[in-house]
């Protein structure tokens, strides 16, 4: 049987501090003068069989505790009654187990938001939030191939050095990258800005990647480890082979507009993750940046992450490596009207800005060991904390940290109609055209440009280069059944438009062959028309998928060809043959060699050829003499050998 403090007893029977001191006096002379009062035992009867039937661990608050106005989180386990949250743009902090509720409870509040006026920006990695479409009517969603997004555009008002800065950290910090890094990305990011600003345009991305890759580059700060344009450029190349769409757009979408907009806005981000870190960064440094140059009355503006450790992860490691402030994020843009609601998982993992910031914390059921540290977050007594195990699904301990309600409490979340629910994308449809259009990005119109531009042959060819991209251009024009003099016209109309590039390939007989490759503009044109159509994709551009096609074709039937297969270290030879000999081919043209990955092959496997493509890649094969003699041990450099790929092919062959 539990037991209760008799003076605890009279706090709680109390309706106020004040009326439990008089209580208490009461009692006091009743004891010294042995009198009885019937009426106050029954009382204390009855309030004390209430109270034993309650949660010990989590006494009931005080009405005044539960707050009147605002949110409402829950409803209080022991009184029912409802609890209140009335500043959101103090941020909360919802803690909890895989499917433990947590993102019931956002969509809870979320929904309470909007119908408050607040916009509310949803990253939605899971399609999570889709049910919002179904219960909130004017629910905005953009899927991310959808979104545009010029990062590199700076929102109004807002100079571009400063932006660019913030771009540079918000790159550094999602993908790694320490500060010698981002002074060379900062740096090329200025120059390629102002480049397009002397030609009278707006850069995008896709410049950032061309000026790395060129062959002419020279590190701005030559005493800056070449290294680092290396380790950029492997991170750049997927970004724009996979999402260089969303990027590639003078302007894209005005999210200013979207950030006003009172509505809940989901934007779909179930895309790579480092990317996806990225994007979300930028996007909420973009409304930052914004509402900060610029004086004004700002509307309420509340983020929604789910998994935050990701995209708001501390970084272990000296002080200098610290290249986001993500305090600066979160505590700054309380000014400015701005809220976070966080979801995690992993609580132990979160930058402690998050756990400083956040004025509601929620935890929900937890695993073993996170209680410790969810424990230390809510202020929970170890009597409490043993509760967080044992919590049913939508049970949950909340807490006002410096508040009101400074004391833990119990409640339950009402489950969120919809929540769970998988919508299909043909329901969504509506919602992504009304927000695109709203947006004042007229899809049609924008497509128009380009149907309209693309005479049907043109159109063909971009099919024909995707279905099977190394054909020579004699086999292009006998499936097309057009002329030599036609073709050639379609295919420079389109390398005009930007939407198809060449790379060289000499497979040893004759001139050289010119093979096709479509650009990201390309694909986006293509798939835009015919949205499921087959792409190949192709690592490193259409010469290197060649010849790492030939050479897997012309080992294979007496060897081991692996394709594709990582190392230990991470690390993707481009051929591995029988386990013991890597092929890197280097045959792009604007790709360079890249040493360290040459050193981390050594490291595994025995031998190495790198195998130069000499009709894209002129004097390559001298610069890697050098390059290799420089960097590599006399040891690791036995195990190297550098080949034309042709010569390659033909000692296999
Ligand atoms: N308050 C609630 N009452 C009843 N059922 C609930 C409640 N909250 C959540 N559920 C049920 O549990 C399921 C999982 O909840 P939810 O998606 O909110 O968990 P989660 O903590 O966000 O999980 P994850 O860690 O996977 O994101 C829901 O689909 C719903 O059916
Ligand atoms: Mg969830």
């Amino acid at each position: 049987m539990k037991t209760l403090p008799l003076l605890k007893l009279l706090d709680l029977l109390a309706e106020s501090k004040e009326e439990a001191k008089e209580l208490k006096e009461i009692l006091t002379i009743l004891s010294l003068t042995g009198e009885e009062v019937p009426e106050l035992i029954e009382a204390l009867e009855i309030k004390a069989k209430e109270l034993l039937l309650q949660d010990l661990n989590f006494p009931p608050p005080r009405a005044d505790m539960l707050g009147s106005e605002g949110l409402i989180i829950g409803i209080e386990e022991n009184t029912g009654l409802p609890f209140f949250w009335e500043e959101p743009k103090k941020s909360c902090l919802i803690m909890g187990s895989i499917g433990s509720g947590k993102t019931n409870l956002a969509l809870n509040l979320i929904h309470q938001l909007v119908e408050k006026g607040v916009t509310v920006w949803i990253f939605d990695r899971r399609k999570d939030y889709w049910p919002l479409i179904r219960s909130l009517e004017g629910t905005h969603l953009i899927p991310w191939r959808e979104l545009r997004f010029n990062v590199l555009f700076p929102p109004e008002g807002v100079g571009h050095e400063v932006w660019l800065g913030k771009v540079a950290e918000a790159f550094c910090h999602t993908y790694d990258l320490l500060t010698g890094s981002k002074s060379l990305f900062e740096e090329v990011l200025f120059i390629v800005w102002q480049e397009a600003d002397r030609e009278g345009r707006i850069p995008t991305f896709v410049d950032v990647y061309e000026r790395f890759s060129r062959k002419d580059y020279v590190p701005v700060r030559t005493a800056l480890d070449p290294q680092y344009r290396s380790r950029i450029l492997d991170r750049l190349r997927p970004i724009l082979r996979k999402a260089g769409s969303i990027l590639a757009c003078e302007r894209g979408f005005d999210l200013i507009s979207l950030s006003e907009c009172g509505r809940a806005v989901i934007f779909d981000v179930s895309l790579e993750e480092q990317f996806r870190d990225f994007l979300i960064l930028t996007l909420m440094w973009h409304i930052w940046c914004y509402r900060n140059e610029n004086a004004g009355t700002y509307s309420p503006l509340v983020f929604v992450l789910d998994e935050a450790r990701y995209t708001l992860r501390e970084r272990r490691g000296s002080l200098e490596h610290y290249i986001l402030d993500i305090d600066q994020l979160i505590t700054g843009s309380r000014p400015f009207n701005m809220g976070f609601i966080i979801c995690e998982q992993v609580p132990s993992q979160l930058s402690r800005a998050i756990v400083d910031n956040t004025q509601l914390k929620v935890a929900f059921n937890t695993q073993a060991h996170e209680i410790p540290h969810v424990a230390r977050i809510m202020g929970l007594s170890r009597e409490q904390a043993d509760v967080l195990r044992s919590l049913e699904v939508g049970e949950c301990i909340a807490v006002l940290a410096g508040s009101r309600c400074s004391i833990p409490v119990l409640l339950r979340i009402p489950l969120y109609s919809g929540c769970g629910d998988r919508i299909p994308r043909e329901e969504a449809e509506n919602a992504i055209r009304e927000t695109i259009e709203e947006l004042g990005w007229d899809w049609d119109e924008q497509e128009e440009e380009f149907r309209q531009g693309l005479p049907e042959e043109e159109f063909e060819l971009l099919k024909e280069v995707a279905k099977d991209p190394f054909r020579s251009l004699s086999e292009y024009i006998t499936a097309l059944k057009t002329t030599k003099r036609r073709f050639y016209t379609t295919l420079s109309r389109l390398i005009e438009k930007k939407l198809l590039k060449t790379s060289k390939v000499n497979p040893g007989k004759g001139r050289p062959r010119k093979l096709l490759e479509l650009t990201e503009r390309g694909i986006h044109v293509l798939r835009r028309e015919i949205p499921d159509a087959e792409i190949k994709p192709l690592h490193g551009g259409v010469a290197h998928a060649f010849w790492i096609e030939e050479l897997k074709r012309s080992l294979s039937p007496r060897h081991k060809v692996e394709v594709c297969k990582a190392l230990h270290s991470g690390r993707i030879p481009d051929l591995l043959v029988d386990g013991t000999l890597a092929i890197e081919v280097e045959a792009s043209a604007n790709v360079r060699y890249d040493l360290e990955k040459y050193k981390e092959i050594l490291k595994e496997i025995p031998h190495l050829l790198i195998a130069v493509e000499e009709a894209n890649c002129e004097g390559l094969l001298e610069e890697l003499e050098k390059a290799l003699k420089k960097g590599l041990t006399p040891e690791e450099r036995s195990r190297v050998k550098i080949l034309k790929v042709q010569e390659l092919l033909k000692e296999f062959g």
